[in-house]
């Protein structure tokens, strides 16, 4: 399962980046807003940053504005997803900007309906929002489900992009799910590796070696 950094934070991604578990990036206008940079700019400075996909998003609603938006944001660097909202429009959008050899990122996606007319968009990544379905007491996690069950059933080759995981259950069930990629901040990510057990058994293991006065170097 690959891990995708949701963030627009230039010091956030070279830290996690540090540590071998950035698969990619995610980026949308709140983001944007949240970094206080031009988007143009941080975006080419994350995808120096990262090899993997780097999503931008459009921010025209109208198909023709959005494919030329796309084709800009293109540009920047061979790695860049473009992501569009799954509207009409957007998959209008997305169909042309596959066709032109683009990675697309259909994002916004809040149910199987709209992840069946993804994929039939032509996709790259499908991004349903999991945390933004709890937050309304629906089960994002059942949708991840479905949508793996739909897209297996037809072999779409759209790759599932979990968004909006807030917690490391998230991660985990959508890794049982079987989503290809899950974009969570990075905090949430290096939450992953906490448990109470291995600090307890490292602190314990620290102890008794301390006690056989031994070195390795
Ligand atoms: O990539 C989408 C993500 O940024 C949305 O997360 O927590 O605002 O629902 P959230």
């Amino acid at each position: 399962m690959k891990f995708f950094a949701d963030t627009a934070e230039i010091d956030e991604i070279v830290a996690l980046a540090e540590t071998g578990m950035v698969d990619g990036v995610t980026t949308n206008p709140s983001l944007i807003m949240k970094s206080g940079r031009d988007i143009l700019e941080v975006t080419k400075e994350i995808c120096q940053l990262v090899d993997g996909p780097v999503s931008a998003e459009v921010v025209s609603t109208d198909a023709e504005a959005m494919i030329a938006e796309g084709r800009k944001l293109a540009k920047i660097a061979e790695n860049i997803a473009i992501k569009v909202p799954l509207t009409w429009d957007g998959l209008k959008a997305c169909k042309t900007l596959t066709t032109e050899g683009n990675m697309v990122n259909v994002t916004l996606c809040f149910s199987a309906n709209q992840a069946l007319l993804a994929a039939k968009a032509g996709a790259t990544f499908i991004s349903p929002f999991v945390g933004r379905l709890d937050d309304i007491n629906l089960d994002g996690l059942e949708l991840i489900a479905d949508i793996r069950t739909i897209y297996d059933n037809y072999d779409f080759q759209t790759q599932i992009l979990a968004a909006s995981a807030r917690t490391v259950n998230h991660i985990s069930q959508c890794a049982l799910i079987g989503a290809d990629v899950v974009t969570a901040p990075p905090s949430v990510i290096r939450k992953l590796a906490d448990h109470v057990l291995t600090d307890k058994g490292l602190d314990t293991f620290m102890k008794d070696w301390a006690k056989t006065g031994q070195k390795i170097l």
